[in-house]
């Protein structure tokens, strides 16, 4: 047993959680379980005998009430307790009865353990698939998805749902498929001993069953209601603890608080809405119960009298009668739990069948070197339909030039960015890299080739090193300092106690802005990748950070293809080639110069930078670096 959970437990590791894209509930199911077939063959014997057993233990009271205190003769099944060598006839078979009982509930006990121990690997590793199938998805889904989805509610999700999967599947589960048998064996039974007594039991039945229908339409339709508000009160939860920040800086805690006072309270309404409809399933299915309970008592009474029935045979009735409405009641429970399960299982799905993946083609290929010739061919793009945000845009960049794009806010310049890495595609239009389109690379290869220097860098959470590696996890400790002394990042993490091993917070936060930034060039500079994007790292910055970011930025530009997004035009003056965009179209390029004795958009912006440097200054000559 140890050796096939720690064999699964390998293979858990290491199988690439991919499965065929589930298109019906049931093949979802049956495609998480089906792993898991062999231990699924021991839980059915193991339920077998548990049934078996459960259904043989009334059977010694009946022949300790009947042919030991009673004087019924014994059946033919029993009558080689006679040449059993203990003692008194009566006796013997007492101590045969009593003997048979304890083994019963032994083997019984035996069966229910090996059945929960399996139920529960099952469980176990169901939810792990699950988890590392909706993450493994999740985390190949376009940005777009990203651009309409609340992190909190997929967060909720992969916790919740998929643990209600998980209990469903350890403990609802295996009772359901138990009760279902032990009611058919039961029937077998009660027909064997009295039939009309069956039917009167059986009769109730359909109108109970019916009754449970009806009701698991509505219990579903509330757990709906309920999961949607808790998984709203995780996204608000998640978000103001995200936006922690800006709540301190605007003193909006109370705002937040209602929010939350507001989805929790609406969260406690539908599950009390849904209590109220599962609470009454239970009480009406036992007072059914009670009345067919009652029937049998008193008729079975008057049979008793009159010497038909024997009481031994009574006995074993009432307690098949009670073992046969446990489960029928046990399913009236359970369907609250079918309920909920199903309500899991169609989120979950919600999410694994979400397509918009950026598509690789079956036929791409690793790109491998780059030389970083890049090529916009009339492309057009939109985040939302029919809203284009970039308009027939066609832009050449050489290998190894350095250029510019800037323009007004709004217009298109980090959305040109972001699709030469396939964060999107264009709608129209395409982009080649060297002569090929981006779309023929693999993703993994065309992103390893472009490195980023964003406005804000985002740090993960663990140590500097870490971060620094994050591009190339293989680097090696001497190239992760060589790259942080490239990036001027060298002294400053040498004077944290930890050095390199320091953590940073969530986000980076326990860094300055500028040290942030130094951090992702180093990133950048350990990736060594022949494309660069910057899209305004120096934006947040002082002027004396600033020189120090720009300085590093020159030592990571070298000898690659960069294109620099900003605001600040003297930052790009000295570039091959400048692009500006206005409302999504390239507007005008050229060189600085070209620009500038062209006198339209570029040069307007860049004498207003000028005038306010003067006003800022006092003397145009300050900060303005001549071209
Ligand atoms: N994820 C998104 N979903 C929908 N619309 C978006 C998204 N990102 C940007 N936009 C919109 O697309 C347009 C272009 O945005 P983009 O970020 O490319 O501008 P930008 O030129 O980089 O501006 P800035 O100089 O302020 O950074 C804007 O109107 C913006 O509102
Ligand atoms: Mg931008």
């Amino acid at each position: 047993m140890g050796a096939d959970l720690k064999e699964r437990y390998a293979q858990a590791l290491a199988d690439p959680p991919v499965a065929p894209p589930a298109t019906s509930l049931s093949s979802l199911v049956l495609g998480l379980v089906k792993p898991y077939w062999t231990w699924l063959a021991i839980i059915f014997l193991a339920m077998l005998a548990e049934t078996g057993m459960s259904l043989a233990t009334p059977w010694p009271l009946k022949v300790i009430i009947d042919n030991v205190i009673g004087n019924e003769p014994l059946p033919h099944w029993l009558l080689w307790v006679e040449d059993l060598p203990l003692g008194r006839h009566n006796m013997e078979l007492a101590a045969v009865a009593a003997s048979a009982m304890v083994l019963f509930n032994a083997l019984g006990g035996l069966a229910s353990y090996t059945n929960n121990y399996f139920t529960e690997s099952v469980a176990q590793y169901v939810a792990n698939d699950l988890r590392r199938r909706m993450y493994h998805h999740l985390l190949r889904l376009s940005l777009s998805y990203y651009d309409t989805h609340q992190v909190g509610k997929l967060l909720s999700t992969i916790t919740s749902d998929v643990s209600t999967i998980q209990d469903f599947a350890s403990e609802t589960l295996l009772n359901i498929l138990i009760d279902a048998l032990t009611i058919i064996g039961i029937l077998s039974l009660m027909f064997y001993l009295n039939w009309d007594f069956t039917l009167m039991a059986v009769s109730v039945s359909p109108f109970i069953l019916l009754f449970i229908i009806r009701f698991k339409k509505a219990v579903k339709a509330a757990t709906h209601e309920v999961r949607k508000d808790q998984a709203e009160m995780v996204a608000v939860l998640q978000q103001g603890l995200e936006s922690i920040r800006a709540i301190n800086a605007y003193g909006r805690q109370d705002l937040e608080e209602d929010r939350l006072k507001q989805v929790s309270l609406e969260t406690v309404e539908a599950a009390l809405r849904a209590r109220k409809i599962k609470s009454i399933v239970s009480p009406v299915v036992t007072i059914l119960v009670s009345f067919c309970t009652a029937f049998v008592l008193w008729r079975g009474a008057s049979l008793v009298l009159a010497g038909v029935m024997t009481i031994g045979a009574l006995t074993v009735f009432l307690s098949y009668l009670s073992k046969f409405f446990s489960p029928i009641k046990d399913l009236a429970k359970m369907t609250t739990n079918i309920a909920q399960a199903m309500v899991a299982l169609e989120r979950i799905q919600q999410i694994l069948e979400t397509d918009i993946i950026i598509h690789q083609k079956p036929n791409a290929r690793n790109p491998g070197k780059l030389k970083g010739n890049i090529v916009f061919e009339n492309v057009t793009f939109s985040y939302a339909d029919n809203l284009p945000v970039l308009h027939n845009i066609s832009l050449l960049i050489q290998a190894g030039q350095h250029v510019g794009i800037c323009g007004p806010t709004g217009s298109g310049k980090s959305t040109i960015a972001s699709l030469i890495p396939r964060f999107y595609d264009p709608d129209a239009g395409r982009i080649l890299i060297d002569g090929t389109d981006v779309r023929d690379f693999t993703l993994e290869g065309l992103r390893m080739q472009i490195g980023f220097v964003l406005q804000e860098t985002v740090l993960i959470y663990g140590s500097i090193q870490e971060n620094i590696a994050y591009g190339r996890p293989e680097a090696t400790a001497a190239e992760i300092i060589e790259a942080a002394k490239r990036a001027n990042a060298h002294d400053f993490i040498c004077r944290f106690p930890k050095g390199y091993h320091t953590l940073v917070g969530e986000r980076g936060m326990t860094l300055s802005g500028g040290e942030r930034q130094r951090i992702g060039i180093a990133r950048a500079i350990v990736r060594n990748s022949p494309i660069l994007i910057l899209d305004e790292p120096t934006a947040s910055l002082d002027t004396e950070a600033e020189r120090s970011v720009l300085e590093a930025l020159e030592n990571l530009m070298r000898g690659r293809t960069v294109i620099t997004i900003t605001h600040r035009l003297r930052t790009i003056c000295h570039a091959d080639k400048i692009f500006v965009i206005r409302e999504g179209v390239v507007a005008e390029e050229g060189t600085h110069e070209e620009l500038l004795q062209a006198g339209k958009l570029y040069s307007e912006l860049y004498q207003l930078q000028d005038r306010k440097a003067v006003t800022i200054n006092g003397s145009p000559h300050d900060t303005r670096v001549k071209p």
